[in-house]
């Protein structure tokens, strides 16, 4: 077992859920149309999670194809992290249920940093592996925001998707995830938030005739011009924290929220076209998901080589935010790999 004091990813995974819902629904059930959701967001289509799925169940699926990758066994793994603010219950963890899915016996837990969670998520692991505590973590992100959605508010319900990316994390003697950064803005929670639910205001008849058991933005723009300030900011200071510049960045992959969002990064950081990654458009905002299903599909794509300087960067509720600098160090996928890319497209 490696013993260095860096952690690198040694493989990737990703789980969609198999029903896939076009823009078109949508025009069946709020007044919106698929061109107002393209224009403004870049997205097509998204997946649902059918009655068998979970945000367990995708997690263990999205793990388990990073586990058979990498060419280990569960049992092998000292611990389990689950970013996710769509927990499969809110008693016991949705880690919990994954870690007895797969077989694994590690210490396990959930990580709620909305859509930055698998930024906090791979800089907890990272410090992990640094501090010596454990040597190969699976790190997965995974959402079923549909079943929060208010499918009568047109300006959430045709955000969202359903999925889970995952990635294994070994201890190594170079530095993959090279630097991290993490901030908080709690005075902004009510921004965009699931009201009802939580010890803060149970469910009742009345939450639940008001519908505020569902996911509510109060300031789309808001939300919007934020995302890109916060996230610019935070991918400078950990480029600069890691003595490097947007020179040195390969691809940047930042939570796909909304195309426009990525592409007003992709200007503000210098950065051309073609290094900014932007795959929402048949997925949608998959929140903590988001990260490890497009570093897995880009992956799987042949974009990112190993010695790439990649840049990861997410910004959602809280409102929390972050960013990663990381060194691939996954080797091409097979040829098999390519093809079922090449079949989810
Ligand atoms: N279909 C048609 N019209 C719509 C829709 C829709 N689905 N949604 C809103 N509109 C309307 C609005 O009502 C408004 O109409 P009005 O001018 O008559 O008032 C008009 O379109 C423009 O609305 P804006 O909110 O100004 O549209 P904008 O261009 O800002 O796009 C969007 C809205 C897509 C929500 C954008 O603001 C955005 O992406 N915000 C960021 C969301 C985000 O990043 N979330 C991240 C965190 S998610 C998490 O953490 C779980």
């Amino acid at each position: 077992m490696a013993t260095g004091r860096y952690a690198r990813a040694t493989a990737v995974g990703s789980a969609l859920p198999s029903r896939i819902v076009p823009n078109s629904y949508f025009e069946s059930i709020v007044d919106t149309s698929d061109l107002w959701i393209q224009e403004r967001t870049g997205i097509k289509e998204r997946r649902f999670a059918g009655p068998d799925e979970s945000t367990g169940s995708l997690s263990a699926e999205a793990a388990a194809i990073a586990l058979r990758r990498a060419g280990v066994g569960p049992e092998s793994v000292d611990l389990l992290i689950i970013a996710t603010c769509t927990p499969e219950r809110s008693i016991p963890s949705t880690a919990a249920f994954v870690q007895a899915r797969l077989g694994m016996t590690c210490p396990s837990f959930d990580l709620n940093a909305a859509c930055a969670g698998f930024v906090y998520g791979l800089s907890v692991a990272d410090a992990q592996i640094r501090a010596g505590s454990a040597d190969r973590i699976m790190l997965v992100g995974a959402e079923v925001l549909s079943r929060v959605l208010d499918m009568t508010d047109r300006t959430t319900c045709v955000l969202f998707g359903d999925g889970a990316g995952a990635a294994l994390l070994e201890a190594s003697d170079d530095a993959g995830v090279v630097d991290s950064l993490l901030a908080l803005d709690g005075r902004q929670a009510e921004l965009l938030t699931v009201p009802a639910g939580g010890s803060g205001e149970p469910i009742t008849t009345e939450t639940l005739a008001q519908r505020r058991n569902f996911l509510r933005m109060l300031d789309g723009q808001a939300v919007f011009k934020q995302a890109v300030t916060a996230m610019a900011d935070a991918c400078r200071q950990v480029l600069d924290k890691a003595g490097l510049s947007s020179d040195d960045v390969k691809m940047a992959i930042g939570h796909q929220a909304n195309a426009r969002i990525l592409t007003a990064l992709g200007k503000r950081l210098g950065l051309d076209p073609e290094r900014v990654l932007i795959d929402i458009a048949h997925i949608g905002n998959t929140s903590a998901a988001s990260i490890p299903i497009a570093l897995d599909r880009a992956w799987r794509r042949g974009l990112l080589e190993p010695g790439d300087v990649v840049l990861t960067a997410a910004f959602g509720a809280g409102m929390a935010w972050g960013a990663n600098v990381i060194k691939w160090t996954i080797p091409h996928p097979a040829p098999d790999e390519r093809a079922r890319e090449r079949e989810d497209a």
